[in-house]
């Protein structure tokens, strides 16, 4: 497999020439692009001896109007043959370009005319890696989708002590090879996801609803366009755009999302319930808005369908992962949903601890899968989570096919 390693200016430049190595002893062949910073602190004769092809040093640089003019769609060619781009190290120079958008030279013109997988592994000083114009790059960069490989912590070129170190280039060679094997691996799927919260409304103006804000639902449906899949995202209420190439439906109450899950469910393989749905509704909806009396106000609220439990009926051979948000107990409420609504995977997350579960960019799950097994996946971006939870789902679909 054809790929890319992006080259930016920062001491640990060098170390990019251990990873085209790594890279290349892994079976994939590496054209390296380099930017001009990148060039102060290690020559392209290094890479080009290393790789064995002509290093990509400037969108124009040194050129004549003819080799400007050949070489004047060269990035699109680069990013036509390559299947993956891999920025090591990505200084907070890149990082800004890339989450801005910024084209001005080869490497950010690249990176926009690439459709590909993309990790990031950055290097930098500490203070600059903690600065928040870089937390909010490396967010939004983050949330496009891209692997973002963290710096390790220790002792940096400045002389600080800190996070900002070049992950090892033998782990970042391993999330490369991992993303390869990911790329179209869900093609021919069809992923029907649900995401998000429901409302349901109490009058005109007012409804119940719950803190969940869709991002990992998102993040699923992101990950699993990106592996090759067709995706079909059924989603509630939330601040976020559908990513590329999804498919979304957009509802507000359970009933509303039933609909669309009921309709749409004879076209998936693998159906993904992340949605926070509301557990009770307000059976009759008035048509006015209620005035305030001085009177207590006692609501009268039904339970929603179980969308979960109805499709766990009517799943067949398709591959049913449920989500189960839990404040105690984690893995055995998880198996008990497991079994109730007769999925083949519960993800379980504890939800109203610091820094993980609704709202955040971040989670930390249990997966309990129908085998019996239960699989711990450690802290990380939910985009990751998401991929984790695609390779064990595409795991389970073998080991019960295995089974049957
Ligand atoms: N779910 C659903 N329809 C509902 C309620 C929940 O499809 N009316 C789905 C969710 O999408 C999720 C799973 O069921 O995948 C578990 O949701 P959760 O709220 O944790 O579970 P409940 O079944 O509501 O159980 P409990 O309230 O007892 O924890």
């Amino acid at each position: 497999m054809n790929v890319v390693l992006g080259v930016g200016g920062g001491i640990a430049a060098y170390k990019a020439a251990e990873l085209a190595r790594a890279l290349q002893e892994r079976g994939f062949k590496v054209q390296v692009v380099m930017t001009a910073a990148a060039q102060e602190f290690i020559k392209p004769l290094t890479f080009a001896a290393l790789t064995n092809q002509k290093v990509i040093t400037d969108l124009f640089a040194g050129r004549s109007a003819e080799e400007t003019l050949s070489s004047a769609v060269e990035h699109i060619r680069v990013a036509q043959e390559n299947r993956l781009l891999v920025v090591a190290p990505a200084t907070a120079d890149l990082l800004a370009k890339f989450a801005h958008g910024l084209a001005n030279d080869f490497l950010s013109t690249l990176y926009l005319a690439f459709d590909g997988p993309v990790i990031l592994a950055p290097a930098m000083n500490t203070n600059m890696w903690n600065h928040p114009a870089t937390r909010n790059n490396i967010r939004v960069l983050s949330e496009r989708g891209h692997v973002i490989v963290e710096p390790d912590e220790g002792l940096l070129a400045c002389g600080t002590v800190g996070p900002g170190r070049l992950a090892d280039p033998l782990h970042i060679a391993e999330i490369v090879a991992q993303a390869a094997a990911r790329r179209d691996d869900l093609r021919g799927e069809t992923l029907l996801i649900t995401a998000g919260p429901t409302q349901e409304p109490l009058d005109p103006v007012r409804f119940i609803s719950n803190r969940s804000s869709g991002k990992m639902g998102y993040a699923l449906a992101e990950a699993a366009a990106a592996r090759g899949a067709r995706v079909i995202l059924v989603s509630g209420p939330v601040h976020l755009t559908a990513p590329n190439g999804v498919e979304i439906i957009k509802v507000r109450t359970a009933n509303e999302m039933r609909a669309a899950v009921v309709e749409k469910l004879p076209e998936a393989t693998v159906i993904v319930k992340a949605a926070a749905v509301a557990d009770y509704h307000l059976a009759d909806v008035p048509q006015q808005k209620r005035k305030k009396t001085a009177a207590r106000l006692t609501l009268d609220l039904e339970p929603t369908p179980d969308i979960l439990a109805e499709v766990g009926q009517r799943k067949g051979d398709r591959l049913l992962v449920g989500f189960a948000a839990e404040t105690e107990n984690l893995l055995e409420e998880a198996r008990r949903k497991l079994v109730s609504k007769n999925c083949d995977m519960v993800v379980a997350n504890m939800v109203g601890k610091e820094g993980t579960g609704f709202e955040s960019d971040e989670n930390e799950v249990i997966l309990a899968l129908r085998t019996g097994e239960a699989i711990s996946v450690p802290k990380a971006s939910k985009r990751r989570i998401a991929d984790r939870i695609l390779d064990e789902a595409l795991k389970l679909r073998l080991a019960l096919h295995a089974t049957r």
